[in-house]
Parts: C-alpha cells; sequence; structure tokens
C-alpha cells in the first residue's frame, strides 16, 4: 500500500535537464545558407520547364525591359512593393524573400532571354497551402506593372511579359 504514493511521487520527478526539448517537440530551426542567406527547401527537380512559360525569341524584349540589371531592379522592386501592400502583406510574412528575389529575377530573366536559367520550383509547388485568391494576384499584377513602369519598360512590352504570366495564374490561385 505504501508503494502507491511513492510511485506517484517518482512519476512527478523534474526530467533530467539534458533533454533536447527542440527534439521533443519535432521543432527544428532553419539556418540561413552563410553564401546565399537563403534558406534551405525541400529537394526538387531543377529545370526551366519550372518557369512554366516560353522564352522570348531574339533579345528585342531583354532590351525592353533594361538588361539583367532592369529585369533584377523590376523582379526586386516587385517583391519589395507586394510586402509593403496591406492587401497581401501577410502571405509574405514569414516567406524567405532572399530566395524570392533571386528566383523571380531568375524566371523573368529566363523568360525574356536575357542569358539566365531558371533553378526555381514550379507555380504549383511554390505557392502550395499559400491560398492566394484572385484579387491577391490582381494585386501583385498591380505592383509588377508598377515596377515595370518606374524601370522605363514601354508599355507593349510590359503586355507582352503579363500575357507569358496569366497562364500561371490557374496553378497559384487556390481559391
Ligand atoms: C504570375 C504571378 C506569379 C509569379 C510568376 C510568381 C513567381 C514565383 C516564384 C518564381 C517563386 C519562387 C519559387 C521558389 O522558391 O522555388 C514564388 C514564390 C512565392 N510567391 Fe509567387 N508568383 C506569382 C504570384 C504570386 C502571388 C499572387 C502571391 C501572393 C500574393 C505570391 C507569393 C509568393 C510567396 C510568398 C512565395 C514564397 C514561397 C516560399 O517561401 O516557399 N506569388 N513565386
Amino acid at each position: 500500500m505504501i508503494l502507491l504514493p511513492l510511485a506517484l511521487l517518482a512519476l512527478q520527478e523534474a526530467p533530467p535537464a539534458n533533454v533536447d526539448w527542440d527534439k521533443e517537440f519535432g521543432t527544428e530551426e532553419r539556418v540561413r545558407d552563410p553564401v546565399t542567406g537563403e534558406f534551405p527547401v525541400d529537394p526538387y527537380v531543377q529545370g526551366n520547364d519550372n518557369a512554366e512559360a516560353r522564352q522570348f525569341e531574339g533579345n528585342e524584349m531583354a532590351a525592353n525591359f533594361g538588361g539583367k540589371d532592369g529585369i533584377r531592379r523590376i523582379a526586386e522592386r516587385t517583391v519589395d512593393l507586394s510586402r509593403e501592400d496591406p492587401r497581401i502583406a501577410g502571405i509574405f510574412v514569414a516567406h524567405d524573400m532572399a530566395r524570392l528575389k533571386r528566383t523571380l529575377f531568375e524566371q523573368f530573366c529566363f523568360i525574356l532571354n536575357a542569358g539566365c536559367d531558371y533553378t526555381g520550383r514550379d507555380m504549383a509547388t511554390a505557392h502550395a497551402g499559400m491560398g492566394v485568391r484572385k484579387r491577391d494576384m490582381n494585386a501583385l499584377v498591380e505592383n509588377l506593372q508598377q515596377a515595370m513602369r518606374e524601370g522605363n519598360v514601354p508599355f507593349a512590352a510590359q503586355n507582352r511579359l503579363l500575357a507569358k504570366l496569366a497562364p500561371m495564374s490557374k496553378e497559384i490561385i487556390a481559391r
């Protein structure tokens, strides 16, 4: 009889000091790559097919966007405007903006035939579980249009890029 209270007392003892609580709770800290500044992502097959659009021919479109430098400015500006845009800022919280700026640049650069390969994920994988709505897409397109205007991209060239991106909506919009 006296054994029962003793057993209960033993169960209440503090756990040993060397418990790895991250392991116990199944959480682990993600660490940025010291060279790229990006968080690692799950493995995937790389290839320009993931860009989900055919390249323009010739170098006219690349020139209209100011070459690689111009394209990089426009991609990064689109990301920055979207992160500051109260309509969609919440979707970008806790995502890796260093990686998004690089991969969005690569995707535009590849499509505009400015001499890049796209190394990012396909659109369905990249946006899975984000719950992007049609109105979120419209907001992002407005930000891209502003970035292209600021980059002095001729209006017709802006629309030619948008026409390449439009079919991706069905992979990105979730509801
Ligand atoms: C045609 C329109 C769009 C294009 C071309 C596009 C392109 C991309 C690309 C290239 C990536 C990176 C893929 C990778 O990490 O491997 C990405 C990721 C992402 N996109 Fe989009 N996107 C579009 C629309 C949107 C919209 C409408 C939103 C939200 C309003 C959005 C939010 C994000 C976020 C938060 C990530 C980061 C995902 C992560 O951290 O894993 N995108 N997108």
